[in-house]
C-alpha cells in the first residue's frame, strides 16, 4: 500500500519569559537551549486528514478561536480554541469538473497542477469571506460564509486576483471591502500587475499601466495595510533594471498605492496614479547585501509612540554564492520608507527601458495621494517616475542578525514586555532544516533563547502564523500560538 503524502496543521504554545536571559553584554546565535521533536512542553497538536493536501493559505478569526486553511480543492474551518486539540469544524470542497481538468490536461499542464489550490483567503465583512483559487489553470474566485463555509451561488473570474499556476507566489489582501493584489495576470504567467478589484460606485477596479517598466519578474511576498495612512504596501523581489551593468541582479522592493486612488481622467484612466516603488537593502557597509526578501511582519508602535513607528522585519537570502547557507533578518522602519517615498525619483526612458536620474523639473511629488484631479501633464509625471532615487536602509543601518548556519524562510515579531517592565523585541525564525528559533533582541545584539525542533526530516514549511492568545496564564510570560502547515509524509 503506498502511502499518499497529506499535510498537517500543527500548533505549538509556547510561553516566553525573560526572566532569565537578563545577562549582559552576552550576545550567542547558537541557542541556548534547543528542544528534540516532541519534548516535554513544547509538544505540537496536529490535525491531518487523508484528504488534505497543499496547505497554503492561513486567516486567524479575531477572536484566535478559527482558523481558516485554504488548501488544494477545499477550505477547511478548524477550531483552535482548545487546549490539546485542533478540530474540525467544518470543510468546502471546491474542485474543477471532470471537463475542466480535461481541458487544463489537454493544454498541456500536468494534471497533479490542475486541481484548485486555494490562494487567497480574506475576511470580506462580517459574514464572509472571499476566496480564489487556481482551478484547472483558469482562476476563480466567490464569497464564502465564514461560520458554514457555504459559498455563494456565482463565482467571478479571478485574472489578475489569483495566479493561474499553482507555483507561482501572490499576495492579497482585503480592505474595505476591495481586494488588493500583486499576482501575475495571464495564462503564461508573464504579466505581472498589482491592481484592485470589487470596487464599487464612484470608486473604479485599478491596476497597473500596462507599458513596460512597472514590475520586472517580480516575486510577490507580502501586503500589508498601514490605516493611519490609507496606503497598502507591497513587499516583492525583481530584477533590479536600474543596476544594468549586472546581470539578473535582484532586488527587493517595497511599493506603495494610496486606498483613496481612483486612476486619472485622461491619462492614467483606470490606472494607479499612486503606484511608487522603493529598494530595500539589507545591506551592512560594502558587503554584498543580502539581497532577495523571503517574507515579512510587521511590528506595531510601542504604545505611546508615534504611529510611524512602525517596523518591518524582513528576511533576506543572497542570490551569490558566497552567502549560500546563509540569511539575514533587516528591520525597516516606517519614517523611513515613508521619507524615500517623498524624495527623488529616478526617470524611465520608455524606449531604451534604461532608467537615469532626473533632469527635468519636478511637476508633481509621486506616490501622494489625491492625484485623480492632477493635470494630464502631472500625471505623466507620475507615470514616468515611479522609482524612487535612494534606497531604503535597515533602522539603525546595521543588520539586525545573520545566520551563518541556517536559511531561515519565515517570521514574525512580537513585542513582549518583561518583568523588569521593559519591552523586549522578540522574533520567532523558522529554519528550511525544521527549526523554530526564539530570539530576543537586545540592545548588544540578538539572542537566540531557544531551538525547537517542528518536524523531522527537514522539509519547507509553508505557512507560519502566529497569535498571542487574549487569555494570558503567566504574569511577566506572554503565551504565543504558532500554526503551521507542513507535510508530514
Ligand atoms: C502539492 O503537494 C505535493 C505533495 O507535497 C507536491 O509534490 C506538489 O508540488 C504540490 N503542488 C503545488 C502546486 O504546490
Ligand atoms: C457580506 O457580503 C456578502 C457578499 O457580497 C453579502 O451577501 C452579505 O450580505 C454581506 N454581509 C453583510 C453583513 O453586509
Ligand atoms: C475633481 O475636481 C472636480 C472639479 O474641480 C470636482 O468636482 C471633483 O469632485 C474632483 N474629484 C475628486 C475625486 O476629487
Amino acid at each position: 500500500m503506498s502511502s499518499e503524502l497529506m499535510d498537517s496543521f500543527c500548533l505549538l504554545r509556547l510561553t516566553v519569559t525573560l526572566l532569565p536571559l537578563l545577562n549582559p553584554c552576552l550576545t550567542r546565535l547558537t541557542p541556548r537551549v534547543s528542544f528534540p521533536m516532541g519534548s516535554p512542553g513544547r509538544r505540537l497538536t496536529c490535525f491531518s486528514s487523508h484528504d488534505l493536501s497543499n496547505t497554503t493559505t492561513l486567516l486567524l478569526s479575531a477572536d484566535g478561536e478559527k482558523l481558516y486553511v485554504g488548501a488544494r480543492d477545499a477550505v477547511l474551518l478548524l477550531d483552535v480554541g482548545h487546549k490539546d486539540t485542533v478540530l474540525l469544524r467544518s470543510k468546502l470542497d471546491w474542485s474543477p469538473s471532470e471537463k475542466d481538468l480535461e481541458e487544463c490536461s489537454m493544454k498541456g499542464k500536468k494534471m497533479a497542477d490542475c486541481p484548485n489550490f486555494i490562494r487567497v483567503l480574506q475576511f470580506f465583512n462580517s459574514t464572509h469571506m472571499y476566496v480564489c483559487g487556481t482551478f484547472a489553470f483558469s482562476p476563480r474566485c466567490a464569497y464564502i460564509n465564514s461560520e458554514t463555509l457555504t459559498m455563494s451561488l456565482n463565482t467571478d473570474e479571478g485574472r489578475g486576483r489569483c495566479p493561474y499556476d499553482p507555483y507561482q507566489r501572490n499576495t492579497a489582501i482585503i480592505v474595505g471591502e476591495e481586494l488588493y493584489t500583486g499576482t501575475v495576470a495571464d495564462y503564461r504567467g508573464n504579466r505581472p500587475v498589482i491592481s484592485r478589484h470589487l470596487s464599487e460606485g464612484s470608486r473604479v477596479d485599478l491596476k497597473l499601466d500596462d507599458t513596460l517598466g512597472w514590475l520586472e519578474d517580480p516575486t510577490f511576498i507580502s501586503s500589508k495595510f498601514i490605516p493611519h495612512e490609507e496606503k497598502i504596501y507591497f513587499f516583492f523581489s525583481e530584477v533590479g533594471r536600474e543596476y544594468n551593468f549586472v546581470d539578473k541582479f535582484i532586488v527587493s522592493r517595497v511599493s506603495q498605492i494610496c486606498m483613496s486612488d481612483v486612476g486619472g481622467q485622461r491619462t492614467l484612466q483606470r490606472r494607479w496614479t499612486t503606484f511608487a516603488k522603493a529598494q530595500l537593502l539589507c545591506q551592512d557597509g560594502s558587503e554584498l547585501p543580502y539581497n532577495v526578501i523571503q517574507d515579512i511582519d510587521l511590528l506595531p508602535p510601542a504604545e505611546g509612540t508615534s504611529v510611524d513607528d512602525i517596523l518591518f522585519y524582513g528576511i533576506f537570502t543572497s542570490q551569490w554564492a558566497v552567502n549560500s547557507g546563509r540569511s539575514a533578518v533587516c528591520s525597516f522602519t516606517l519614517t523611513e520608507i515613508k521619507s524615500i517615498f517623498s524624495g527623488n525619483y529616478k526617470v524611465l526612458n520608455r524606449d531604451t527601458l534604461q532608467w537615469s536620474a532626473r533632469v527635468q523639473e519636478k511637476v508633481a511629488n509621486p506616490g501622494e495621494c489625491g492625484l485623480h484631479n492632477a493635470s494630464d501633464n502631472a500625471l505623466r509625471f507620475v507615470k514616468e517616475n515611479f522609482l524612487a532615487e535612494d534606497s531604503v536602509r535597515p533602522a539603525g543601518r546595521r543588520l539586525t542578525l545573520v545566520s551563518r548556519e541556517h536559511i531561515y524562510s519565515h517570521l514574525t515579531v512580537q513585542r513582549v514586555q518583561a518583568a523588569n517592565k521593559k519591552l523586549y523585541t522578540v522574533l520567532f525564525l523558522l529554519t528550511e532544516s525544521g527549526h523554530l528559533h526564539k530570539a530576543v533582541l537586545l540592545r548588544q545584539g540578538p539572542y537566540i533563547i531557544e531551538e525547537v525542533q517542528v518536524f523531522k526530516p527537514p522539509q519547507p514549511i509553508r505557512s507560519l502564523m502566529l497569535s498571542i492568545p487574549k487569555v494570558q496564564t503567566e504574569a511577566y510570560s506572554v503565551y504565543f500560538q504558532i500554526f503551521f502547515s507542513s507535510n508530514f509524509g
